[in-house]
């Protein structure tokens, strides 16, 4: 049987770990050929080779998004190394939740510069590269978060909803261009991401969280991002919310 991404080019940031590694790892065993984009070189190199040995082609880009000459790089490495980019994956992000009232403000910071800003620079790079190809789509992983805002989550959740924000009018601005355009938005998946977290208590009641339930896994977003960009050339699956059974918000 044929490869549902064969031919294609995709590039995932974030692709160190979690969602990203799972996601690359779904897409290279349909035949995709991936670049590898995030900050921590040891990780990138390790899922490349093991990309390698299933036969696939991988691309590791070592590269801090929060620096827009770095990301536009980036994406003009993958279409230089591979010829074209087809599908842009919108994946890495921080997660450093905190009461606004005393917040160390570095943290959000970081958190804007490399969810929102980092996704925007990606995002303007690959759409002339996919304008003059005749299409692509662009990915971007946003959260529950980016739809429930709660205490201690006040500026992780403004830059998914920032994220929200600028996916729809991507869409609207770019589908002429047959570039098609999804949102993702996990709930609780079993990642790295909550280990960032400085705040002490806040750290606690998310780890607590996760020991009540049984959370998601990185491959059961990888299969809604599969989903996402194998349907039929005339469908967009706008958004796909995905939530572990036991979680309520
Ligand atoms: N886990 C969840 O429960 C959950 C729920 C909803 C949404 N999400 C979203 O899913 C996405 C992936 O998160 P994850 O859960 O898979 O967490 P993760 O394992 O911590 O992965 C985050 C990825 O982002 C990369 N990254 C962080 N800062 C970067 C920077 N400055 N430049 C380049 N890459 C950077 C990290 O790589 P390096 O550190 O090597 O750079 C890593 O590969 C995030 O956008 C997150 O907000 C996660």
């Amino acid at each position: 049987m044929s490869k549902k991404l064969e031919g294609k080019v995709v590039l995932v940031t974030g692709a160190s770990s979690g969602i990203g590694e799972a996601t690359a790892l779904a897409l290279a065993a349909e035949g995709a050929r991936v670049a590898l984009l995030a900050r921590r070189a040891d990780r990138l190199e390790a899922l490349a080779a093991r990309i390698r040995e299933a036969g696939g082609e991988a691309l590791p880009l070592i590269t801090d998004l929060a620096d827009e000459a770095q990301a536009r790089s980036a994406v003009l490495q993958t279409h230089q190394a591979f010829g074209r980019l087809d599908i842009l994956i919108n994946n890495a992000g921080i997660m450093l939740l905190g009461f606004i009232d005393g917040a160390d403000t570095e943290e959000w910071r970081r958190m804007i510069d490399v969810n929102v800003l980092g996704l925007f620079y990606a995002t303007h790079a690959a759409l002339p590269l996919m304008k003059a190809q005749g299409g692509g789509h662009i990915v971007n992983v946003s959260s529950v978060a980016g739809r429930k805002a709660r205490a201690g989550s006040g500026v992780y959740s403004a830059t998914k909803w920032a994220v929200g924000a600028f996916t729809e009018s991507l869409r609207v601005e770019v589908f002429r261009h047959n570039i098609r355009v999804s949102l993702i938005e996990p709930g609780a998946v079993d990642t790295e991401l909550r280990e960032h977290i400085s705040d002490a208590k806040i750290r606690e009641q998310s780890d607590a969280f996760f020991k009540s339930i049984t959370p998601l896994q990185s491959p059961d977003i990888a299969a809604g991002i599969l989903y996402a960009i194998t349907q039929a050339p005339h469908v967009n699956v706008n958004e796909v919310l995905i939530r572990p059974v036991e979680q309520e918000y």
